[in-house]
């Protein structure tokens, strides 16, 4: 079963995962199920480091995750939602998006889009 697990501090990526149509697990609550297909929406730090809940996380459940969304914004550069490339180079997950703000509705489409293909039956 797709569960979407958020790493989110302002709120903007909680935001994003309500809208997908998955439960939604705030990363620092969630407790596996050996069912669970996980699609992590998570943010960056630091000039696009990976935040340490999101690492936490990784190092516990990396082969469950399916994809990965970044929220981010367009005013850093090129660190914009950077931690998604590191999540992809470094536990081969794939980068699905990068947004900003809460995301446009095309964006939240295909996300969806993407997970539907996972999960045929929604
Ligand atoms: C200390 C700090 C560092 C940040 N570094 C980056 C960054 O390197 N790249 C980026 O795209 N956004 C960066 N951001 C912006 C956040 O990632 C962005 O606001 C994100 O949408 C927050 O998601 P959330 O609302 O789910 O917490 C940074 C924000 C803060 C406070």
């Amino acid at each position: 079963m797709i569960v979407i697990v958020v790493d989110s501090m302002t709120g903007l990526g909680k935001k994003f995962a309500d809208k997908l149509g998955y439960p939604v697990f705030d990363i620092q609550h969630y407790q596996h199920d050996s069912k669970d297909e996980v699609f992590l929406i998570t943010r960056s730090v630091n000039f696009g480091e990976i935040t340490e809940p999101t690492k936490l996380f990784l190092t516990a459940y990396a082969k469950h995750v399916i994809g990965v969304a970044v929220s981010g914004n367009r005013s850093w550069g090129k660190t914009f939602g950077a931690a998604g490339d590191k999540i992809q180079l470094g536990y081969g997950i794939p980068l699905i998006l990068k947004f900003e703000g809460l995301g446009f509705p095309h964006e939240v489409n295909q996300v969806k889009s993407w997970l539907a293909q996972r999960s045929p039956s929604k």
